[in-house]
């Protein structure tokens, strides 16, 4: 397994491995390698809904979404297809389903078919993303909460949280999902969330990767954001997403 970092931040193109066909030392190796890199690129794997689930499970119990039906009699598989930039809930900044008591910690996407152009996804690092922050802006956060809501779901999270592997600190509040502070309006939050949300997508926090059908990339969420962009019109785009239960976030 060859192991080839992408930016200064974040992400890893890994070579060399077969998903469906993983031994527990190399499983092992991917896992380490996930944590120090939060994104790690797979290209040209030929897996199907069964070899997926079955990665999945790898990391532990796999997460179901709350909202939406799976794939072929597969639950655990979510379908993301090309509905319209208007219907697209995945184009904002944000960290998976993170309104459940208990978000999911890893996700696992797979191209099935993509646009001939566009259709990148973007991910930032968190871990970054706090380490950029001032000390005053640290300690301003590190005792607030804060609500995430969608889905007919309500959890309130730290706005700091600790990586349970890696014992690292990153920022946990995003577009898609986090509207107040606790104990605050939305109104008086969004000042501050929006900031922190810019503050944790800049540039050099990011990698953005062109799909290419086949492709299998595994995040963490409990240390990065992601973005889908939309500008890719009618034509097809269909992902399939595995995700695995993570724990409280602490
Ligand atoms: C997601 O937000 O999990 C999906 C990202 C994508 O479709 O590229």
């Amino acid at each position: 397994m060859k192991t080839t970092p992408l930016t200064g931040n974040i992400g890893a193109e890994i070579s060399g491995v077969r998903l469906g066909e993983l031994d527990a030392p190399t499983f092992r190796e991917i896992a380490r390698a996930l944590w120090a890199h939060q994104v790690l690129v797979f290209r040209g794997q030929d897996i199907d809904s069964e070899q997926q689930i079955a990665f999945g499970r790898r990391f532990g119990e796999l997460h179901v979404h709350p909202a939406f039906s799976g794939v072929d009699g597969h639950p655990e598989i979510l379908l993301i297809r090309n509905e319209g930039k208007a219907k697209t809930i995945t184009e904002v900044w944000h960290s998976d389903v993170s309104c459940d008591e208990r978000p999911p910690s890893i996700s696992v996407l797979r191209a099935v078919e993509v646009p001939s152009k566009g259709g990148d996804t973007l991910w930032a690092s968190q871990y970054a993303a706090l380490e950029s922050l001032s000390e005053g802006m640290r300690q301003m956060l590190e005792p607030l909460r804060a609500v995430h809501r969608k889905f007919d779901l309500e959890a309130t999270h730290p706005v700091l949280r600790t990586h349970p592997e890696t014992g690292r600190r990153a920022l946990y509040v995003n577009q898609g999902f986090t509207e107040s502070f606790e104990h605050m309006t939305p109104q008086e939050s969004r000042p501050l969330l929006d900031y922190l949300v810019g503050a944790g997508s800049r540039p050099e926090l990011t990698m953005r990767h062109r799909w290419q059908p086949a492709d299998v990339v595994v995040w963490d969420n409990r240390c990065v954001m992601h973005y889908a962009v939309h500008d890719y019109g009618d034509a097809p785009r269909e992902m399939h997403r595995v995700t695995v239960r993570g724990e409280r976030p602490m």
